[in-house]
């Protein structure tokens, strides 16, 4: 209704203003931007993405918001309330990545730390505008580098978006610190038909990339890609452009390997494949994970070459198939 409208132009107002406050605050302090142009970035991509600065003063923001015990200041995420009563900044002293909709619509923000300290990244909390769980940084950014590449790049990280921005990489998104969901893929599925994703090399972007394709599985159709690929474990995406440059990186993006070829060999690693017990095992856990793909082609493809690993026939594991119980999800 009208009150709800006027008050989401408010929020969104604020956190314009905000913005303004950071980008501004970055030009003024030095030891930001030598962190930024350490990390390889120039001041055109810092601008391009908006990058500002939050400053040290706990009440920073009191500059330009002269009401600043102003509640809607607290529900925007900008400012925490304490215990006491008390009110102060939520970013201080953190490079800010302002997080657009797809519609250009500032929600939220990211906040890294530029020294050490806990937590490295903080992202606003969840608000009427802001859902970590649908939205993707870098997505509004990227429109026109996915339909130029013909595919979107699925990252972890914020400077892994900047990064490869910075290479010329400019198809790239991240999750914000959360699990990929279907909310995500469905997103991503309306800006292209192909999602690359590229999380980081160590234990945990594997997690995450198995736990995205998880969230893919009951998306699979005929006419859409999903590609996983794998960089070497100590490197993310930004570090490996940094250090072998962007043409090395766009030949591993074009070697990554198929969501079948993913699901497959991620479930054959889990177990004795050489042993019956083994690749018993194995369909066990398969047998949920099959169930999630909607029919079609592709499904049947899966289906084919999962039962020639786990050597049974087509109809063995349709079968199996059709008395396994439903999906838990
Ligand atoms: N993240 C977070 N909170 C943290 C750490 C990470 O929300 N305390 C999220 C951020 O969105 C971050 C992403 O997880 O971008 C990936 O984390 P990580 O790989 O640790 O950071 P990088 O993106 O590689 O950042 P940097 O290169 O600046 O260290
Ligand atoms: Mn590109
Ligand atoms: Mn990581
Ligand atoms: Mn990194
Ligand atoms: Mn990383």
């Amino acid at each position: 209704d009208k009150r709800r409208k006027e008050e989401v132009s408010r929020h969104q107002q604020i956190l314009d203003m905000a913005q303004a406050h950071y980008v501004a605050q970055l030009k003024l302090a030095q030891p930001a931007i030598r962190y930024l142009k350490q990390r390889g970035l120039s001041g055109a991509i810092a601008a391009r993405f908006g990058l500002g600065w939050a400053g040290t003063d706990r009440r920073g923001l009191a500059a330009i918001f002269p009401q600043y015990e102003d509640p809607l200041l607290v529900e925007s995420g900008l400012v925490i309330e304490a215990d006491d009563g008390r009110r102060y900044d939520r970013f201080r002293e953190r490079i800010m990545f302002p997080i657009r909709n797809t519609r250009g619509k500032l929600i939220g923000f990211g906040g890294r730390i530029i020294g050490k300290g806990e937590p490295k990244y903080l992202n606003s909390p969840e608000t009427s505008l802001f859902s970590k769980g649908h939205e993707l940084y870098g997505l509004w950014e990227a429109r026109a580098g996915i339909r130029s590449a013909g595919h979107v790049l699925v990252v972890e990280g914020y400077m892994d978006v900047v990064g490869l921005a910075q290479h010329g990489v400019e198809n790239a998104v991240a999750t914000l610190g959360t699990a990929t969901t279907a909310f995500h893929i469905e997103k991503l599925l309306r800006a292209s038909h192909t999602i690359v994703f590229s999380f980081d090399g160590d234990t945990a972007g594997r997690r995450a990339a198995w736990r995205a394709l998880n969230a893919c599985l009951p998306l699979v159709r005929d006419d859409v890609a999903m590609r996983f690929l794998f960089l070497p474990t100590e490197h993310d995406p930004d570090s490996y452009i940094q250090a072998y440059g962007a043409e090395a990186f766009r030949a591993t993006v074009s070697e990554a390997m198929p969501l079948s070829r993913f699901m497959m060999d991620e479930l054959a690693s889990r177990h004795a494949m050489h042993e019956a017990e083994g690749r018993a095992a194995c369909v066990h856990e398969a047998l949920p994970l099959l169930a999630m793909l909607p029919e079609g082609t592709l499904r049947l493809q899966i289906e084919r070459e999962f039962a020639k690993r786990v050597q049974l026939t087509p109809e063995e594991l349709s079968g199996m198939m059709r008395d396994a119980p439903p999906p838990s999800n």
